[in-house]
């Protein structure tokens, strides 16, 4: 390919990825944003196989052979519900990548360019290496909380602050160091410093995320990956790249900004950590009481003699995978005249939209899915709201326990409803640790067990 083609293959690669986007921003939308975006990625693969990658394309075909059978059987293997850890894990491959261009292209010696073009770049490998190893180390220690592996209390210890300005003075020292001695042939100390205080910021930054608070880390680390491609894309002087990297670094902000609001948090003191760090859950454990059980047979024939229906879906819904069933028992309901709507928490499940895909799936109409802040005040009016394996989203320990984890964050007040059914297999907590008052209030009833299996039992009685 000629230099021209390149430039138009990358323009309309471009206008894919934008369109992508657009897509990915509704669900009537998103398989065609998905299309878009897989016909942009590879064309825009093609164009710089084909006419950027000069030499070693043998090297280039292997890695991606390789790279696109890993990535191929990880998302065959992947559960939905563990789809949150693989785009962490997928985030630290991004920063890991911008680290090892940085290096790559520092030590390559075969560039020459000197004065100003000089400094400019260095700032950029330099910018490339930092975003690329905070965004590394911190996507690492993001899957290990969202798997499990790491433990989701957040670490903190006295002084964490003074600590964080201590590392982000250190970088800008070190900048200026690699800067000036790069110009005079040598900067590699410098450079590795940096990255090893990048790799500790990351590690500290996400291991003193606590509470709830993990959606808007992982949107947070989405948008450093994409940043650290810009850098790349800058170190390497590649168009497309820089553009990928920023739309990818742009709607990851934006998305972190949605979740702060979502989670009533102010950004900064999310990325400081700190929250969700509090005694809350022996206050709300204080005010436990007896819990009323229900069973699948009487829950039928609630929602039976009901008018207005909520379904509250959470993260036990993906776990039982319980969303055909509930998509019948929404049709047998809606069938016998009931109104049945659901209502979507801005972080119910383990990622951004995760219930909406789920319910997506399960072909459940769009007009009946509702975002908390369309149904919220509506409670009042409802006769029987579902709450499927959600705990946290629905906790009023988040607006009536100050020093709660969750405190402040914004929930679905279902206990203003006439009776609330909450559908898990025990008294355990959600994601946050903290116990729900909601499960001892008196117009609560619970019916327990795996909730495929109770509602599967609901449906047989609903026929
Ligand atoms: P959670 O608070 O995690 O509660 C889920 C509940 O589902 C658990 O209490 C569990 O209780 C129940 N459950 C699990 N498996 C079940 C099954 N097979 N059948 C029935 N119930 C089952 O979930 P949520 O209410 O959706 O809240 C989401 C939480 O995750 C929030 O704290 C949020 O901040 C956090 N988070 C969200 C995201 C995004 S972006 N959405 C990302 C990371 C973290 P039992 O064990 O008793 O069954």
């Amino acid at each position: 390919m000629t230099p021209g083609i390149v430039t138009a293959a990358y323009i309309v690669s471009t206008i894919l990825f934008i369109l992508a986007l657009g897509g990915l921003s509704n669900q009537e939308t998103a398989r065609r944003g998905n299309a878009y975006g897989i016909a942009g990625m590879i064309l825009a693969l093609i164009a710089t196989l084909t006419g950027i990658v000069t030499d070693n394309h043998e090297i280039v075909l292997v890695a991606l052979v390789i790279g696109g059978l890993v990535g191929l059987l990880a998302a065959r293997k992947v559960q939905m519900t563990q789809m949150p850890e693989l785009v962490a894990i997928l985030h630290s491959l991004v920063g890991a990548a911008a680290v090892l261009v940085g290096y790559a292209n520092f030590m390559d010696h075969g560039l020459v360019i000197s004065g100003a073009a000089k400094t400019i770049h260095d700032i950029e490998t330099y910018l490339g290496v930092l975003i690329g190893a905070v965004t590394f180390s911190g996507s690492v220690i993001a899957f290990g909380k969202l798997s499990g592996r790491i433990g989701g209390k957040p670490m903190i210890f006295p002084g964490r602050h003074i600590f964080n300005l201590g590392l982000l003075l250190g970088a800008i020292v070190l900048g200026k160091m690699f800067v000036e001695q790069s110009a005079a042939g040598s900067g590699l100390e410098a450079l590795i410093i940096m990255t090893v205080i990048a790799l500790v910021f990351g590690v500290h930054m996400v291991m003193a995320i606590g509470g709830a608070d993990m959606p808007v880390v992982v949107s947070m680390l989405n948008s450093y990956s994409g940043w650290a491609a810009a850098a790349t894309g800058f170190m390497l002087n590649n168009d497309l790249l820089i553009v990928t990297g920023a739309l990818v670094g742009s709607s990851g902000a934006i998305l972190s900004y949605i979740m702060c609001r979502a989670m009533n948090r102010k950004f900064f003191a999310v990325i400081a950590g700190g929250f969700g760090t509090s005694g809350g859950t022996t206050v709300a454990e204080a005010e436990q009481g007896e819990v009323i059980p229900i069973l699948a047979a009487d829950t039928a024939e609630l929602l039976l003699n009901a008018r207005e229906v909520m379904i509250i879906p959470g993260y036990g819904m993906a776990v039982a995978q319980a969303q055909h069933t509930v998509f019948e028992i929404t049709k047998a309901l809606r069938d016998k005249g009931v109104n049945v709507r659901f209502g979507i928490h801005p972080v119910a499940g383990r990622m951004p939209g995760h219930m909406n895909v789920l319910l997506a799936e399960a072909k459940v109409p769009y007009d009946i899915v509702f975002e908390m802040d369309e149904i919220n005040e509506d409670f009042p009016d409802i006769d029987v709201s579902v709450v499927i394996g959600a705990n946290d989203i629905v906790n009023p320990a988040a607006l009536e326990v100050p020093d709660s984890p969750i405190a402040g964050m914004p929930v679905l007040e279902v206990w203003h409803g006439k009776t609330t059914v909450v559908l898990k297999r025990s008294m355990a907590t959600g994601y946050a640790g903290v116990q729900n008052p909601l499960f001892f209030k008196d117009n609560t009833r619970m019916l327990f067990g795996d909730a495929k299996e109770t509602l599967d039992e609901v449906l047989s009685n609903l026929r």
